[in-house]
């Protein structure tokens, strides 16, 4: 989905540029570019492939210029990944250059249009409609803030763009409608950014700019105005509490792992402040709904993507049995084109690390048109999902910058958790005596997390050798357990390109079973004290009987599991409520060894990207 950056002020602007984009590299990574002012006239620097590539040409650049630039860093959309397709974009003198994030919908058209007035365009992509339409405007006698107006005002899609001209260096042009963009404020220099981490090691001053505005950068200003009628609007500056190293490696091979090892952290600040240790009460006003709100609530919708949707199954398990009313979990993707059974009493969750994949919001949107309540569940401050929603859970699992996601799962987990504990308490669905249970079974999960990393990491990399050759593997759980056989799943296939598929293991009988034999692993969720644990052991069995592999997980001293299964991993025993936060634990450090050992690229898996802020 791209990541764009900007600079103005008085640094040299080709290491500010290169370091936003190594920090926003998770958003895309099929080529990158840059554009800054040099000797009185824009140089363009582009090159196919992962941001070293452009790093090596920019080392044979010689100077270094000072003053304005933009860095983009592709998710390719529309134009095979290649070096004229690469942003920045410009127009038929090169005197202005644009990045954009995003999808512009009517560029055939408007490419059409350009065309016939005899434009000349380089690329295959849509976003190059963007810098000859402002040229038209420029030719007309607009000034550039005015150009990108009007030029704007003829586009139809989603963008977050990045604008500056060689007849105007010193100003740098923000816009956003529906794609991520965040101004950073700095002392005699300003930024702009797709997200937070990029510009963290200059300034933690931020603006986030809403739909519908433009900002015009300056090394001592900045203004922000209507797209719509260049109206002024005041904004205020949020300060960022994260710190620039927390975007770093910190002497890990890869952010995956460091952040599977910052989950101990992660849910402990998610619970921390709003969750009592003696009485078990949850406080959350953050999620603005009043006593009389919650109990009007008829029904939940929960709308999530990828792992986030995984998170959201876990929810529907602990809601219905706690808050005990009925809850539907939908793909955004799916659920923005359904006909809506939602209404003012029912509240959606939408759940999402980043904030701004673009199938969760258009969701979000649907379901406010028809007066549903919303309560986001996020990472990431000041995103536009938060923006949208009545209330937000934050996860203060700090960034996650790995693309498969791993401590935001567990601190969505977390979150969800602290909702179902506290509409449980103030709908009377949920005993005092269960809410204290269930309080001290996650008091007790972040030094669980944090041993159980200890012990099974490795084991896991040892079993990771005996599977790297395998071309599939079979996930199965019952239960609370089967949304973390799906995320399991998820997260072998994604990193390490094993395929690899969740199955509700009461469903296996129903068609995979087929598939069983000598050559199919299976990993088995079977926690002991689980009421479905007796129903797993037949499901293991019926693997075993067709010469299935079993790699199962479950708890410590299971003398029966360790008989059927062929080798297990043991897990301590914990609550049913809290089982999917542990058992998660040992599947994602089970994708990321098998991707190690395959030689994957673990951070960057091929055709992905973190953040999918497209359809
Ligand atoms: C992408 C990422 C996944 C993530 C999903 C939803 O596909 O690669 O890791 O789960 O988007 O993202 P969100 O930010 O909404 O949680």
């Amino acid at each position: 989905m791209c990541g764009i950056i900007g600079y103005v002020g008085e640094r040299a602007v080709i290491p500010v540029l290169l370091e936003g984009l190594r920090r926003l590299e998770y958003r895309g990574y099929d080529s990158a570019g840059v554009a800054f002012f040099d000797e009185g006239k824009i140089s363009v620097i582009r090159a196919l492939g992962k941001l070293f590539n452009l790093q090596e040409l920019l080392a044979g650049y010689g100077k270094n210029p000072r003053g304005i630039g933009l860095g983009h860093t592709r998710w390719a959309t529309h134009g095979e990944p290649a070096e004229h397709n690469a942003h920045p974009h410009g127009d038929c003198r090169q005197e202005l250059v644009v990045v954009h994030n995003g999808i512009i919908e009517n560029y055939h058209t408007l490419r059409g249009m350009l065309e016939q007035k005899g434009h000349k365009f380089r690329s295959q992509t849509d976003t190059e409609v963007i810098p000859h339409l402002i040229e038209e405007e420029l030719e007309a006698g607009f000034d550039l803030p005015e150009a990108v107006r009007r030029a704007l005002s003829k586009v139809e899609g989603a963008y977050a763009i990045g604008v500056f001209w060689a007849k105007a260096p010193h100003m740098l042009i923000a816009a956003r409608y529906q794609s991520p963009l965040v101004l950073g404020i700095g002392e005699g220099e300003n930024f702009m950014a797709s997200d937070i981490p990029a510009i963290l090691p200059w300034t933690k001053n931020v603006i986030f700019l809403d739909d519908g505005e433009m900002a015009i950068l300056t090394k001592d200003s900045c203004q922000i105005l209507s797209l719509r009628d260049g109206r002024k609007i005041a904004k205020e500056i949020s300060r960022i509490h994260w710190d620039a190293a927390m975007a770093e490696k910190a002497g890990f091979k890869h952010f995956m792992l460091k952040e599977i090892y910052e989950q101990p952290q992660a849910i402990l600040n998610t619970f921390r402040g709003r969750l009592d240790p003696e009485t078990g009460e949850v406080n959350i006003p953050e999620i603005c709904l009043s006593p009389e709100e919650v109990l009007s609530l008829k029904k939940i919708c929960i709308l999530a993507c990828g792992t986030s949707y995984h998170a959201g199954l876990v929810g529907k398990y602990l809601f219905e049995r706690w808050v005990r009313l009925p809850v539907e979990v939908e793909l955004g993707s799916e659920f923005r084109y359904r006909d809506l059974l939602i209404d003012k009493n029912t509240l959606v969750i939408p759940i999402s690390q980043s904030g701004e994949t673009a199938d969760t919001l258009a969701s979000l949107r649907r379901a406010r048109e028809v007066g549903a309540k919303a309560v986001a569940i996020c990472n990431v401050l000041g995103s536009t999902i938060t923006r949208e929603s009545d209330g937000t859970i934050y996860t203060h699992a700090g960034p996650e910058i790995g693309v498969a996601s791993t401590k935001a799962f567990t601190s969505q987990l977390t979150a969800l958790l602290l909702l179902v504990l506290y509409f449980g308490q103030m709908r009377k669905s949920l005993s005092e005596q269960e809410r204290r249970r269930i309080a001290r079974s996650l008091l007790r999960v972040p030094y669980q997390v944090e041993k159980l990393i200890e012990k099974v990491h490795p084991e896991i990399k040892d079993l990771a050798y005996d599977y790297q050759r395998k071309e599939h593997f079979l996930y199965l759980g019952r239960n609370i357990l089967f949304p973390i056989a799906l995320e399991g799943a998820l997260k072998l296939k994604e990193i390490s390109y094993i395929h690899a598929e969740g199955y509700a293991a009461g469903e296996m009988k129903h068609g995979p079973i087929a598939l069983i034999d000598e050559n199919m692993p299976v990993m088995a969720l079977a926690p002991a004290n689980h009421h479905v644990y007796e129903k797993m052991i037949s499901n293991i069995e019926e693997v075993r009987s067709r010469r299935g592999e079993i790699l199962a997980l479950g708890t410590e001293g299971d003398e029966t599991l360790a008989r059927v299964a062929t080798r297990t991993v043991s897990l301590p025993e914990c609550e049913w409520e809290v089982s999917p936060i542990l058992y998660t634990i040992p599947l994602q450090l089970l994708a990321y060894e098998v991707a190690v050992v395959r030689g994957c690229d673990v951070d960057q898996p091929r055709n992905l990207a973190k953040s999918v802020t497209v359809e």
